[in-house]
């Protein structure tokens, strides 16, 4: 469903990842682990088009959107749920949503797509009116992701949505991300936690300074000794 190859990119002609080739099936969740700073999150933005790859290819459904704008992608169905979350604090929960199904294609379901959110995330249903700003961590991420399905996603990806959350919360999103892959959803999972990630996706890839150390399927990924050695620098 899409397929990255030979990707660099980086910031003010510095790459930051260098030759780094991903594969996403239709309905896999695919785990994209590394430590700090190891290029994932500039990984999700050349894939949202936030960060221009200086060379390389992405192609999506069949269609090469490498130089594709943002809100181009998005129409697409390539939707980031961003790393911190970025909720807008001073717009209700509503709103927040709302703002996620402005794209052309999501635009017309937005009722029907709101009600499926809002089963989803029964916590968001009560605070609809509410300032998002007065949401707890856990709640924002919800919201975060919530925002991400408005736009109807068909690849979502999520940029370490365990990220400061307290051990309910992030089993409790984690519960919603398999739910979602059951639904048929297509997951680009980035996270820094390799046990919860290694039991959640199908395939995983393991970046370190910006090149793909390990890939391969979970089993696989754990039991590899370069897994650890990315994680710890070595
Ligand atoms: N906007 C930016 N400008 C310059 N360098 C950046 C920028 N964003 C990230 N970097 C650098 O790129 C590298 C990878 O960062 P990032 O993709 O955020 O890693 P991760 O998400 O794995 O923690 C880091 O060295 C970081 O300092
Ligand atoms: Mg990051």
């Amino acid at each position: 469903m899409l397929e990255i190859t030979n990707l660099v990119a980086g910031y003010g002609g510095v790459p930051v990842l260098r030759d780094v080739s991903v594969t996403l099936g239709k309905g896999e969740i695919v785990g994209l682990l590394g430590a700090n700073n190891a290029g994932k999150t500039t990984l999700i933005n050349s894939l949202s088009g936030l960060v221009v790859p200086m060379s390389g290819k992405i192609m999506f459904e069949g269609n090469d959107v490498t130089r594709l704008t943002p809100k181009q992608r998005v129409e697409l169905g390539i939707v980031q749920v961003p790393e911190g979350r970025l909720v807008f604090p001073e717009m209700t929960i509503r709103e927040n949503l709302l703002l996620g199904g402005v794209n052309a294609r999501a635009r017309p379901h937005r009722p029907s797509q709101m009600d499926k959110v809002l089963e989803l995330f029964p916590r968001l249903k009560e605070r609809l009116s509410q300032d998002a700003g007065t949401l707890s961590g856990g709640e924002q991420q919800m919201l975060a992701i919530g925002r991400g399905l408005m736009a109807e996603a068909k690849v979502l990806m999520l940029d370490e949505p365990s990220l400061g959350l307290s051990p309910l919360f992030v089993q409790y999103i984690f519960g919603i991300i398999d739910r979602l892959h059951q639904d048929g959803l297509t997951i680009l999972l980035v996270e820094q936690n390799l046990n919860l990630t290694l039991r959640h996706a199908q395939r995983c890839y393991v970046l370190e300074r910006g090149q793909v150390a390990v890939e391969g399927d979970a089993d696989s990924v754990r039991d590899d000794p370069r897994t650890r050695s990315a994680y710890l620098g070595l």
